[in-house]
């Protein structure tokens, strides 16, 4: 195990959830643009972190590393809170994270802040729209995080279907939201295929493939 020292990962993941509490100022900032209103697109949220919680990153990291997970793909980066707390997980157990974000502007941000926290080596990112960069993806998944836009977690999690294997966990993200049901539907009546259960005040769905 790389020794990164712990602090240098605990205070750039603190200054970074700081500077996401900015981020309710940021998105009426973006609302009051009416030469430019927001139109629901990703890059409306070019400068807004839209991040998991520290329980969320705290316990998912603890998941990963409680379960020996390696091979990580996450749809979402944004910023990289999460990919760092999943980043942090796998050195601890000798993996990988794949990360995946639409945004060139915020794939750039989110490697400068995995190099701040001393990450870089567990990291990949690949960037563009998920269900393209993970189009040829093959390598067997331990651990998938989903938390991209939230019409593409059914999708893409059916692209990655031939990918998992007996014990492969999913975590999805904000499964408490209307746009996520169509996953939740599919994962939670498929019960001879996954076995899942809610967690993080019902926000998040730890899945687990039978
Ligand atoms: C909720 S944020 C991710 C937050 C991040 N996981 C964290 O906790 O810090 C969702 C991110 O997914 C990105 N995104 C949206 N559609 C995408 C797509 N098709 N492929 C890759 N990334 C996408 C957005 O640009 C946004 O940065």
């Amino acid at each position: 195990m790389n020794p990164v020292p712990m602090n240098l990962v605990e205070n750039k993941l603190k200054a970074l959830h700081d500077d996401a509490e900015k981020d309710d100022a940021r998105m009426q900032e973006r609302m009051a643009n009416a030469a430019n209103p927001p139109t629901g697109e990703p890059i409306d949220y070019e400068n807004i972190y839209l991040p998991i919680s520290k329980e969320q990153g705290q316990g998912i990291r603890k998941i990963i590393v409680e379960n020996a997970c390696k091979q990580v793909v996450e749809f979402g980066t944004s910023f990289g809170i999460s990919t760092i707390y999943l980043a942090d997980a796998v050195r601890r157990t000798g993996g990988k994270v794949i990360t995946t974000e639409l945004l060139d502007s915020k794939a750039q941000i989110a490697l400068q802040n995995i190099k701040d926290a001393g990450l870089e080596d567990y990291v990949e990112i690949r960037v563009g729209d998920a269900m393209q960069t993970l189009k040829d993806y093959t390598t067997p998944i331990d651990f998938l995080f989903l938390d991209g836009w939230k019409d593409l977690y059914l999708p893409l999690f059916q692209l990655l279907i031939p990918q998992f294997k007996s014990g492969s966990l999913i975590y999805a993200d904000n499964v408490d939201m209307e746009s996520t049901q169509a996953y939740t539907e599919y994962v939670l009546n498929n019960k001879e295929a996954y076995t899942s259960q809610f967690m993080h005040g019902g926000k998040g769905l730890l899945s687990r493939v039978l």
